[in-house]
């Protein structure tokens, strides 16, 4: 699917989505005119900024920040949310270390390691394990997700100084690095090795399924089925000193390689645990990194 334009609603937000508009070489548009009407004119809107497309993806900015809207059967906006009410929710009364994630990567009360997520995605995983402690290196090849992640960290940002300052303290404990993940795991250097890789690659998903949620076929058509997941494995079993995690739905193979060291099992995903080393007691990233 093709990303067609980039529509601003607040003629304030001009100059900041010129920037946007010119890093894809896109027509920049001014909504503010339908940025208070009815959804279904803001829809239509978008519709005319297709160009006869019958499926195309416009980036819209507005007061929530970047969202990529995507024109077509599956009408959806997608973005990186790391301030929402529901991650805020998670954040503050979720599960905390119980976490079937934070278990999988070896977190436990003075062990915080730190985490390499290659396969970034909108941050979800990353933020989670931010929440918990964990410093994590965000990596993701995609320019238009990597663009939805750099939105959603920088609207948290401003959310974060004006009303919650405990939130400007997970994001600082998250860097989004612009790379392909196989690449950078294979020239890392010695003294940048993570403890661990945390990897999430695209399943294929029956795209005609009513059980897959809109946002997932959309995003699924945006960044494709990451076909070459078999040899993030391999690399990252090289790159990581203690362990490396692969998040799979429930039903599907482990990644080609060595079998995992153990698995564990949720109601619809999976983390397969690959273990390198034990991680010891008293590792902490953040300490370290301060030494
Ligand atoms: C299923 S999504 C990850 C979702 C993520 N765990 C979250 O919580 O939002 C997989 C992402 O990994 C990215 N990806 C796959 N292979 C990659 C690679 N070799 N380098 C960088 N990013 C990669 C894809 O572009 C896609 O955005």
């Amino acid at each position: 699917m093709k990303l067609t334009s980039l529509v601003y609603l607040d003629p304030a937000l001009q100059a900041t989505a010129q920037q946007w508009a010119s890093r894809f070489a896109l027509p920049c548009v001014d909504g503010s005119s339908v940025a208070m009407a009815k959804p279904k004119f803001l829809q239509r809107f978008l519709v005319d900024q297709c160009a006869g497309e019958a499926e195309a993806f416009v980036l819209v900015l507005g007061d929530e920040g970047l969202a990529l809207h995507a024109v077509g059967p599956d009408s959806v906006s997608i973005r990186a949310d790391f301030h929402g009410p529901t991650v805020t929710y998670r954040r503050k009364q979720g599960g905390g270390k119980g976490q079937m994630i934070a278990k999988a990567v070896g977190l436990r009360s003075g062990v915080s390691p730190r985490v390499l997520d290659a396969t970034a995605g909108l941050g979800s995983d990353a933020f989670v394990l931010s929440s918990l402690g964990c410093q994590v290196t965000l990596l993701e090849r995609v320019p238009v997700v990597r663009a939805l992640l750099e939105g959603g960290l920088v609207k948290a940002r401003i959310f974060g100084a004006a009303q919650d300052p405990g939130l400007l303290e997970v994001l600082d404990r998250m860097a989004l690095v612009e790379a392909d993940s196989l690449n950078y795991l294979r020239e890392i250097s010695e003294l940048e090795r993570p403890d661990v890789v945390y990897l999430d690659p695209m399943f294929p998903v029956r795209t005609k399924s009513a059980m897959v949620k809109k946002e997932m076929r959309v995003f699924h058509s945006l960044v494709g089925t990451d076909s070459d997941a078999d040899g993030l494995l391999e690399a990252a079993l090289s790159c990581a000193r203690y362990r490396v995690v692969v998040k799979r739905p429930r039903i599907a193979p482990a990644l080609v390689g060595p079998p995992p060291s153990h698995v564990l099992e949720g109601k619809s995903n999976r983390y397969d645990v690959y273990t390198l080393e034990k991680l010891p007691d008293g590792l902490n990233a953040i300490a370290r990194s301060h030494r």
